[in-house]
């Protein structure tokens, strides 16, 4: 899609994992909008690399590490790019993992590692920046990248499917209690898409026989997610808040 350089013309925004995959994609999206741009993960060469492609292509973002199990380090992120770019308008809390194991397989490390960075990680986020869009009392827009595992079952993903239904909720209860500060919380589910972090399943027989349960018969391509991003990180969304955006190919209507 042709992204209007003005949408986002004079905010800030900050993408968490940004290092790779959607991240990656939704910084260079938010940028091409016109926002300055805040790139956390914990690959910090990575990340460089994205803020030159910014640059050249006459945007701004700015480099800052940050681990989201990490409250200290969350707040030192958060600073940094608030010093370096402006206060946030905009979080895109993007960072997530899985482990794939069967429940009974799944261990309570497996547990931790998942639940730590896809829901604490993703609470510490929002609430660290939430705090800062509250007390300057000019709002803002808290994106979550939540997952059609938020509604519907899969084998060998509990903890990720359990993390990302609870960060649904998360979505809608910050929603509720922050619409008074004008701060907007909503999420993304995306469908299946081709990243690191299901890197190779696509290619295996379990994979190809997942796509031809997708209603659209393909998994998603990045720029599939850029419409709904914008739309929930500009203005035009003024009125939405609680919201979850499903962007699935159709998978979560899929015939039983
Ligand atoms: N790819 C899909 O099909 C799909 C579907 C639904 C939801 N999602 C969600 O989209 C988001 C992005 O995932 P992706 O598919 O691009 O995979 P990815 O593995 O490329 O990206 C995940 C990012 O999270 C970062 N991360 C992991 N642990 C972190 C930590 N402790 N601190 C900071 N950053 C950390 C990683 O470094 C990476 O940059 C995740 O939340 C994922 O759950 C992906």
């Amino acid at each position: 899609m042709t992204v209007d350089r003005s949408v986002l013309q004079g905010k800030v925004a900050l993408v968490t994992g940004a290092s790779s995959g959607l991240g990656r994609h939704f910084a260079s999206v938010l940028a091409s909008a016109g926002a300055k741009v805040g790139l956390a993960a914990r690959r910090t060469d990575a990340l460089q690399a994205l803020a030159a492609d910014i640059s050249a292509s006459g945007g701004k973002a700015a480099v800052t590490r940050l681990d989201v199990t990490d409250s200290k380090s969350i707040a030192a992120a958060v600073a940094a790019i608030e010093s370096e770019l402006g206060p946030i308008d905009v979080l895109v809390n993007n960072s997530g993992t899985s482990v794939a194991k069967g429940v009974l397989e799944q261990t309570e490390q497996d547990w931790d590692d998942v639940v730590d960075v896809n829901l604490k990680g993703a609470f510490l986020m929002a609430t660290e920046v939430a705090r800062r869009m509250r007390d300057r009392g000019q709002g803002g827009s808290i994106i979550n990248i939540e997952s059609i595992l938020s509604f519907r079952q899969a084998g060998h993903v509990a903890p990720y499917a359990a993390s990302k239904a609870g960060l649904t909720q998360l979505t809608r209860t910050m929603a509720l209690e922050l619409a008074r500060n004008g701060v907007r919380v909503n999420g993304i589910a995306p469908g299946y898409f081709a990243t690191e972090i299901n890197q190779g399943f696509f290619d295996t027989e379990p994979g190809q026989a997942l796509i031809r349960r997708i209603p659209q018969r393909r998994v998603g391509q990045y720029e599939d997610l850029d419409g709904p991003l914008l739309l929930l990180a500009s203005d035009a969304s003024r009125y939405m808040t609680g919201s979850t955006l499903v962007v699935d190919g159709g998978h979560l209507c899929s015939s039983l």
